[in-house]
C-alpha cells in the first residue's frame, strides 16, 4: 500500500468517494495510487510536465489501470472523456496554480470539486475561486517536518470574502498551527524590518501595517 506523508493524506481525505480524479503536478503519482488502492477512486489522471517525474509515474503505475500518466502542462494533461469532476493541485506556489487554473478556465469552472494546496499565496487562490464563481467549502492547516501547509476545498458556488478572510482563510482561525505560521510572518516581518536600509519607507510602512494585520487576529 502506498504510504502518504500527512499533508498529502490530509490532501487525500477531501476527495470524495467515487471521484473522477485529475491530480495535477502529480509527481511520482503517488496520490492517484493511494487512492485506487483504497477504493475511494476507480479512475484517476496523474498530470506531470516534467519528464523525470512523468517516467517513474509511468513505472509505478504500471498495475494500476485506472491511471492514466500523462506529460503535459497544467490541466492539458485533462481530455474530454475523461470526465473529469475533482481536480488536486497540490505543493506547488499559489500563483502557479492559479495560473495553471486561469490557462483553461471554462475547464476549471465545470469541476464539482477543488483540491487545491498551495506552498504559499494562498489569498491569491481565494481570488481566484471567488472570480470564478466557487465557494470554499472546507479549509485546513497543518505542519509537516517543520513546514506549515493550507488545504482549500472548493464547489461550485457564490462566496464573498473581505480582505482578512482572503489572507488568512475562514475556517482556519481556531488552530494552533494557525496561530504558529502567523506568529512565524511576524519574526520574518521582524528580521525584513531590522535589515531594511533606512530610505525604504514605502516598504516599512507596509510591513508594519502586515505586523498590525497579523496581531490584531492573533488577538
Ligand atoms: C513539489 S511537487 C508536488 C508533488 C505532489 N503534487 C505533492 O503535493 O506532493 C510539484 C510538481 O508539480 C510539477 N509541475 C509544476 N508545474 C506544472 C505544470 N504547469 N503542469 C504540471 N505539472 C507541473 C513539478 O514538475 C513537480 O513534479
Amino acid at each position: 500500500m502506498m504510504r502518504l506523508g500527512k499533508r498529502l493524506r490530509a490532501v487525500a481525505d477531501f476527495v470524495s468517494d467515487g471521484a473522477r480524479l485529475a491530480d495535477i503536478g502529480s509527481d511520482h503519482a503517488k496520490l492517484p495510487i493511494f487512492l485506487v488502492e483504497t477504493g475511494k477512486v476507480k479512475f484517476a489522471i496523474a498530470g506531470e510536465v516534467v519528464k523525470g517525474p512523468y517516467e517513474i509515474s509511468l513505472e509505478n503505475t504500471q498495475n494500476f489501470s485506472e491511471i492514466k500518466v500523462r506529460l503535459a502542462n497544467g490541466l492539458y494533461a485533462i481530455e474530454e472523456d475523461d470526465n473529469i469532476d475533482t481536480i488536486v493541485i497540490a505543493g506547488m506556489g499559489g500563483i502557479l496554480i492559479s495560473e495553471i487554473l486561469e490557462a483553461r478556465n471554462q475547464l476549471a469552472r465545470s469541476m464539482k470539486r477543488l483540491i487545491i494546496q498551495p506552498n504559499n499565496e494562498e489569498a491569491e487562490i481565494r481570488s481566484w475561486l471567488i472570480k470564478n464563481d466557487f465557494k470554499i467549502v472546507a479549509e485546513e492547516i497543518l505542519e509537516e517536518k517543520g513546514k506549515i501547509y493550507e488545504i482549500i476545498v472548493a464547489e461550485t458556488g457564490e462566496m464573498q470574502l473581505s480582505e482578512l478572510e482572503l489572507k488568512f482563510g475562514l475556517y482556519l482561525t481556531a488552530s494552533e498551527t494557525f496561530e504558529k505560521k502567523w506568529k512565524r510572518r511576524i519574526s520574518e516581518i521582524d528580521h525584513v524590518l531590522s535589515v531594511l536600509p533606512e530610505n525604504k519607507d514605502e516598504e516599512r510602512k507596509n510591513l508594519e501595517e502586515e505586523k498590525a494585520i497579523i496581531r490584531e487576529i492573533l488577538g
